[in-house]
């Protein structure tokens, strides 16, 4: 069977109508059926006083003759007091005798009117009967006519209750229009007050859609002060966890995108050194250079291999985002490190490399400084062409200060506040090992994450200048920088 799909605010008017109805159809019965035993009790009232008033007449009148002749002066003026009964109150009356015979009836017609009421009146009782005749309502009222406790006979108002029955038409008619007036009234309430209800509903069901087509930072405003408006705080509140959910959910996307392009970047440098060693390696003639050589390897190998067990504790883990991991550090120790691993390429292109450099100890996170310090030499040797790399150490407001200058081609203004961002090349690309873009934001994060920073800063044509900062925090022991101050 197919369901009938109705809308809430025709299921509100409808409920309505459902109950106004049959409300108005009891009352409608009530009314007239009341209205209608009032009319027949107030006419019986009537009738039954004027059977009182009629019993006093006949009783006067037959009392004038002798006694003994009173039944027959009955009989003998049934006509008169039956002409005078009627002509006095109007309406049709008739007398019958002991015997329940008809002996007058003032209006004569062939209609046969003779029922249960006369034999009760003739037996002593007033007795009636309600009757439709002809479309009209009739009460046949008959009250029996006695002398010295002697029914005589009776006599029988045949009363038409128009006055009545137009009363109960009438007021048929009223209460019809009244009726109507009432489910318009209804009906024109219903719509507003279903509106009332419909329209926050309708409102909710609009956003909900929005919210479901992903447009999450909708929100509604319903001030109808139920329970739609409590589903409408609840479904905001849903929509903004939604909202906060799916930008987790983004920046966790981002989080695993920049450790994944960290990662790469991380295993780039190892994979450098070793490469340049080994191309190294069949130009070398002594024993100690092979075995320096083949140190390095290893030494960086075994960098990667860490490196990848870091990874799997992460993906263990389930993060994405690599540890800070702070010792004591040399911070000369880690520079000197770095250029090692760097030395193959820096004598490839016959850098000269300047030292100034003091021993000191931080705590920093050792590997991740020195991938720090190696992509910054790394970009020197790619994209500055210089023959010298001058490396520093400065004590300055309190932290320490690592100067990585190179005199090659430098880096024009406009690509100077870019470069930390990620992907972002400069444009002097005339080096084969094209890289990523991605070395110095990582340094930012990395230097960032320790509580340091790097800086770069240029000379265009002429040189640039990496600073990378540690601040207070990093400081093992301030015993240090006083000694070198001296
Ligand atoms: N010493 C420098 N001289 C000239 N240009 C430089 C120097 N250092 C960095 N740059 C410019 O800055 C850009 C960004 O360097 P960054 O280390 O972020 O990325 P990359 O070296 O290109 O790639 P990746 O480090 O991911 O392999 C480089 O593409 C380069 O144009
Ligand atoms: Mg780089």
């Amino acid at each position: 069977m197919k369901k009938i799909k109705l809308k809430i605010k025709t299921k509100i008017m409808l409920m309505n109508m459902a109950i106004l109805i049959p409300t108005i159809v009891f009352i409608y019965i009530i009314t007239i059926n009341n209205l209608y035993s009032n009319v027949i009790k107030n006419s019986i009232d009537f009738l039954t006083k004027e059977s009182y008033t009629t019993q006093l007449y006949i009783s006067n009148y037959i009392e004038k003759y002798n006694e003994k002749n009173v039944e027959d002066n009955f009989l003998s003026k049934s006509s008169l007091i039956n002409t005078y009964i009627s002509n006095r109150l109007r309406f049709r009356t008739q007398i019958y005798n002991k015997n329940g015979e008809i002996l007058e009836d003032s209006v004569m017609d062939s209609l046969s009117l003779y029922d249960e009421d006369i034999n009760n009146a003739i037996k002593g009782n007033k007795a009636y009967i309600v009757k439709k005749i002809d479309g009209n309502i009739y009460i046949l009222f008959s009250s029996p006519i006695y002398f010295k406790n002697n029914t005589l006979g009776c006599v029988r108002y045949v009363y038409c209750v128009d006055g009545g029955k137009k009363l109960i038409d009438n007021m048929f008619i009223i209460m019809g229009i009244i009726a109507i007036i009432a489910m318009l009234i209804s009906w024109l309430l219903s719509n507003i007050f279903s509106n009332n209800i419909a329209g926050p509903i309708k409102k909710l069901k609009n956003i909900s859609e929005k919210v479901a087509a992903g447009e999450y930072e909708n929100r509604i405003d319903i001030k109808s002060g139920d329970e739609i408006e409590d589903l409408s705080k609840t479904f905001n509140k849903m929509s903004y966890n939604i909202k906060t959910y799916i930008e987790s959910l983004k920046e966790e996307r981002k989080k695993q995108k920049d450790f994944l392009d960290n990662v790469t970047h991380e295993f780039k440098t190892p994979l450098t050194a070793i490469i340049g060693y080994s191309e190294l390696m069949p130009r070398l003639k002594e024993k100690e250079d092979i075995d320096d050589s083949l140190f390095y390897i290893k030494k960086e190998g075994t960098r990667l291999l860490k490196l990848v067990d870091e990874l799997l504790y992460l993906s263990k883990l389930g993060k994405s985002e690599f540890i800070i991991d702070k010792t004591r550090s040399n911070l000369k120790k880690i520079v000197e490190e770095s250029l090692t691993t760097m030395e193959p390429r820096l004598e490839k292109y016959n850098i000269e490399i300047v030292k100034n450099l003091f021993d000191i100890t931080l705590v920093i996170d050792k590997d991740k400084t020195k991938q720090v310090i190696l992509n910054v030499l790394d970009n020197a040797i790619k994209y500055s062409e210089c023959k010298n790399i001058t490396i520093s150490m400065k004590i300055e407001n309190s932290s320490i200060v690592l100067n990585i200058t190179d005199d090659g081609i430098g880096i024009k203004n406009e690509d100077l506040e870019k470069l930390f961002e990620p992907i972002y090349r400069g444009y002097n690309l005339n080096n084969e090992d094209k890289g990523n873009g991605l070395g110095l934001s990582i340094c930012k994060e990395i230097m960032k994450k320790q509580k340091g920073n790097i800086f770069i800063s240029s000379e265009y044509k002429r040189n640039t200048c990496v600073k990378i900062i540690f601040n207070k925090s990093n400081f093992f022991i301030q015993e240090d920088i006083k000694n070198e101050k001296n």
